[in-house]
């Protein structure tokens, strides 16, 4: 059980955040005082004026499922399968860079709330603790997110890639929607810089967070883990600066076949919005796209995630695995998006909220939450399983068609 076996008090304190926060909007209320206003807005921001950011919620929102009664459900099943693995529902943690600056410790956390809850971990290339110590904490649901290293060889990436495999990452998760750094005003006006640097707008902001201080004395200031044998030093300047030099660019499609050629296990590309992307992932041998469009922060004119995703699962049908992120924040999203055609959710900043708010049981209150909230989704509407939730009644205003997408059959 979460929290640990034996250990009533936090059991105690995971109770009282159930019933003090029961959405995740009450853990925003709390978060943006809690952590820096830097930390918090690099978290909740988008690209431009936010229009794609809000978009996803607004669009989520509109889905209807209709309910069936007079069903007995007594005994709801909210697993899923994916890649051969059943997990406790169809909801995953994303992979969220730099972690450790919204809270110290963020990738251990997650780590654990996902082992302990049995649900998948992307843990990103960017994360503040090594994908081998994520694999320790976390044996069973790790999966890697990959960022292109070297954009011009591509030689770290291969590597990164290796180094993971080893480790024992289950399913490999190349990000293919940073082509370019997107513009995000509230960094700006934050003055939040990279290499991350404490300025003088910095640290008052910092001066006033006490949790998230006394989380930095006993955690230590984050880094960019991963990179430190690749920048040659493990410290923060020079891992930093790596960073900013060596990551970045898209991933073209031949750098991800020849990823897929070296990866032996799963693999998916992440970032997927058109149908056409996700033909070509399955036809260079991927098992399957997550349908984001990176929680809004890349490009506010893009279609919510919602949107696209019937169009995406009509077209690869069942010749792979659709998993869906980009808004979700409640039980109930995640029945909207297998009415639309998911096989399984993540969400992102739920979850880095839940420690931004509570601190280091956040993770596994926010873990908790949505396979509740999941579970009563599905009675509610006379669901039995996750199978049975993807053929919901379901009405969707806002999505696209073939027609949108430019397609010509
Ligand atoms: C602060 C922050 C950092 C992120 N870093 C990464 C990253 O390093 N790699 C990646 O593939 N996606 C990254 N994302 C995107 C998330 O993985 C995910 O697609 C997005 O958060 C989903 O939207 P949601 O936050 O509304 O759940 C990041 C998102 C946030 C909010």
């Amino acid at each position: 059980m979460a929290g640990g076996a034996g250990d009533d008090a936090k059991l105690e304190t995971l109770a009282e955040f159930r019933r003090r926060y029961p959405m995740v909007g009450d853990l925003e209320k709390r978060a943006k005082w809690r952590i820096p206003r830097f930390a918090y807005e690099f978290l909740q921001g988008g690209a431009g004026d936010e229009t794609g950011l809000n978009r996803n919620r607004s669009a989520l929102k509109a889905v209807e499922v209709v309910p069936r009664y007079g069903i007995d459900v007594s005994k709801v099943d909210t697993s899923v399968e994916l890649f051969g693995r059943r997990y406790a529902a169809p909801i995953g943690i994303s992979p969220i860079g730099f972690d450790g600056m919204m809270w110290p410790g963020a990738t251990e956390r997650f780590a654990k709330a996902a082992q302990a809850h049995n649900i998948p971990y992307m843990v990103g290339t960017l994360a503040c603790s090594t994908i081998e110590k994520v694999v320790e904490w976390a044996p069973d649901v790790t999966w890697f997110q990959l960022y292109p290293m070297a954009p011009n060889t591509h030689q770290y990436s291969l590597e990164m890639a290796e180094r993971a495999r080893v480790a024992g990452a289950k399913v490999l998760v190349a990000t293919l929607d940073v082509p370019v750094r997107a513009k995000r005003p509230r960094d700006l006006r934050n003055g939040l810089t990279m290499p991350f640097r404490l300025t003088p707008k910095t640290m008052m902001a910092a001066a006033m967070a006490p949790f998230w201080l006394d989380a930095i004395r006993r955690m230590g200031m984050p880094t960019f883990a991963n990179m430190a044998g690749f920048a040659g030093a493990p410290d923060r300047v020079t891992t930093s600066a790596f960073v900013q030099k060596h990551i970045g660019g898209g991933f073209p499609w031949e750098q991800i076949a020849r990823i897929r050629d070296k990866w032996t296990g799963p693999m998916i590309v992440k970032g997927v919005m058109h149908p056409a992307d996700a033909v070509k992932a399955l036809s260079l041998g991927l098992n399957g796209v997550v349908v984001s469009n990176h929680g809004g922060r890349q490009f506010d004119a893009a279609p919510a995630t919602i949107d696209v995703l019937p169009e995406i699962t009509r077209t690869i049908g069942t010749r792979g695995t659709v998993l869906f992120d980009s808004g979700v924040v409640s039980g109930v999203d995640m029945l909207r998006a297998l009415a639309c055609g998911a096989n399984s959710c993540f969400a992102g900043r739920a979850f880095m909220l839940g420690l931004a708010a509570l601190g280091d049981h956040g993770a596994t209150h926010m873990a908790q939450a949505f396979i509740e909230e999941y579970r009563i989704a599905l009675g509610q509407n006379g669901l039995l399983s996750s199978d049975e939730a993807r053929h919901a009644p379901v009405r969707h205003p806002g999505a696209w068609t073939a027609d949108n997408f430019q397609i010509r059959t």
